[in-house]
């Protein structure tokens, strides 16, 4: 019988990259956790996935807006007994125009989303991998990371944050 594959949770699975990605990840034999904000398309695409390829799929609708969102998330997956191998930080928006004009709560919110909770989920779920002495965390940038962004600085600087950040020395197979 074929080794069981390691759960994977993604954020930002109710649209775009995420739900690709859990689709890929699905076809591939990998039990998944999928979160976003909203609960019915994560749903909607556990039954499609569950239909397709017959993984078990769990949904945990998350504001990763909320500071404590992923302290929440974390507590959450482990009550649920699902053990994640592969953390994929996907969830990010951008924003775009003048910033000096720009809504301060916006910028704030992105810089929560896609620097922020990446940060904290990794945090809380590494511990549980280097224990095991296997796992994988998979964040997704973007190519912004590596120019200036005209009109969309928070976004580009923020995508810049894992490749700035660099590899983190995990002694991880
Ligand atoms: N599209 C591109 O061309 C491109 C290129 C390079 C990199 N990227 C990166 O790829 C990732 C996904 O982008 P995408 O184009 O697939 O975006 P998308 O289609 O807009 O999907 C964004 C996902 O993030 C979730 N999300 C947004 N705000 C959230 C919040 N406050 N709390 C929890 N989840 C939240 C959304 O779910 P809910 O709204 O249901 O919460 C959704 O599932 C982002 O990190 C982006 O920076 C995108």
């Amino acid at each position: 019988m074929a080794a069981a594959q390691a759960t994977a949770l993604i954020t930002g699975a109710s649209a775009g990259i995420g739900r690709e990605l859990a689709r890929v990840f699905a076809a591939n034999g990998h039990p998944l956790a999928l979160t976003a904000r909203r609960k019915d398309r994560l749903d909607a695409l556990a039954r499609e996935i569950g239909t397709a390829y017959g993984v078990p799929v769990s949904v945990f609708a998350h504001d990763l807006e909320d500071p404590g969102a992923p302290v929440a998330l974390h507590r959450a997956v482990t009550q649920a007994g699902i053990e994640v191998g592969i953390l994929v930080n996907n969830a990010g928006f951008g924003t775009q125009g003048a910033f000096a004009t720009s809504d301060r709560a916006r910028e704030e919110a992105l810089i929560a989303v896609n620097v922020l909770a990446p940060v904290k989920l990794a945090q809380l779920f590494l511990p549980a991998m280097l224990k095991r002495g296997s796992g994988r965390i998979l964040n997704v940038a973007s190519t912004a990371a590596f120019q200036p962004g005209p009109s969309m600085a928070n976004y580009y600087a923020s995508k810049a944050y894992w490749p700035a950040a660099g590899s983190v020395d995990t002694s991880l197979s």
